[in-house]
């Protein structure tokens, strides 16, 4: 079923376990990825940025996320990544979109709450879920650099204020994370995470999950992180496998020889993550 972000956290929630959200970078890969989440009996969120969105059509996703949710029978929502404008937020929700991320995490705390709380209301009258963002995380968020020393850290007192002053569905929080970080790993800081935890019933979300150690997982899952972003290390397999292919293959041969293997690497990549996000048996081992 096409669904929104609020029912698979609802379900992560009840369940314990961490939704994964996969970025997507061109139509290519979805189908395979919807498929690998299917062969897990789990949801799964398909995000793309606004210029993915562009790139690809806000319609043309949303028609084929439908069409494949229905026909392969797996939960899945289609979720806005790090939208800083209103209009581009209102023509994801107006295509189809089911949740939407306000980026406001660069402004001041109060301008955060009230752009936040515009968008929750067009949002919510909508049906649509709508998650917001607290401190900064580090790397590269669509081309703005993020320098380690401007990191901020989520202050619990700020996320209580934040969630009860918005309603956002869920909160993406700044524990020590990275965009972007696929060569080295990230210390995440679990004591903060559990304190924010403790005080906000809000499903939590981790950024730049591909610079998150695979060990650190059960503790982030345990500690209230619902919703997973992984997105560079499906961008790097895919364009390595596509290299090796394009680079192997005669031209004239049909664009299906380089192209699947690509899919397939993203495919797997998911079907291990989503194995540790429901703890169940992973069909590959791909380590970390
Ligand atoms: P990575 O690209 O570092 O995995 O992060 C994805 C993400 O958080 C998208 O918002």
């Amino acid at each position: 079923m096409y669904t929104t972000l609020k029912e698979v956290t609802k379900k992560a929630e009840e369940l314990n376990f961490t939704v994964g959200a996969f970025n997507t970078h061109n139509l290519e890969m979805l189908p395979d990825m919807l498929r690998a989440a299917k062969e897990m009996g789990s949801p799964i969120i398909i995000q793309t940025s606004v210029d993915t969105a562009r790139y690809i059509g806000f319609s043309v996703l949303v028609n084929v996320m439908k069409a494949i949710c229905d026909n392969e029978m797996v939960d899945g929502v289609l979720h806005l990544d790090h939208a800083r404008n209103f209009d581009d937020i209102k023509e994801a929700i107006d295509a189809g979109y089911t949740s939407v991320m306000y980026d406001g995490s660069h402004l001041p705390f109060k301008e955060n709450i009230l752009k936040t709380r515009a968008v929750v209301e067009y949002a919510h009258a909508r049906g649509v879920s709508v998650e917001g963002e607290l401190g900064t995380i580090g790397g590269t968020e669509e081309g703005i650099h993020v320098a380690e020393d401007d990191k901020v850290y989520t202050r619990p007192e700020d996320a209580v204020e934040f969630v009860k002053a918005t309603e956002v569905d869920a909160l993406a929080i700044a524990i020590g994370t990275n965009h972007g970080q696929f060569k080295s790993k990230t210390e995440v800081n679990i004591p903060l995470l559990k304190e924010i935890d403790s005080v906000v019933d809000v499903p939590l979300v981790i950024h730049g999950g591909t610079g998150v150690k695979e060990e650190d997982y059960p503790e982030l899952i345990n500690n209230g992180i619902r919703k997973f972003n992984v997105g560079t290390e499906l961008l790097v397999n895919w364009t390595k496998m596509a290299k090796e292919t394009f680079g192997a293959t005669e031209v004239n041969k049909s664009l299906r020889h380089n192209v699947i293997p690509a899919n397939e690497a993203v495919e797997k990549i998911i079907k291990h993550k989503i194995s540790l996000f429901m703890n169940v048996e992973s069909p590959t081992n791909l380590g970390n």
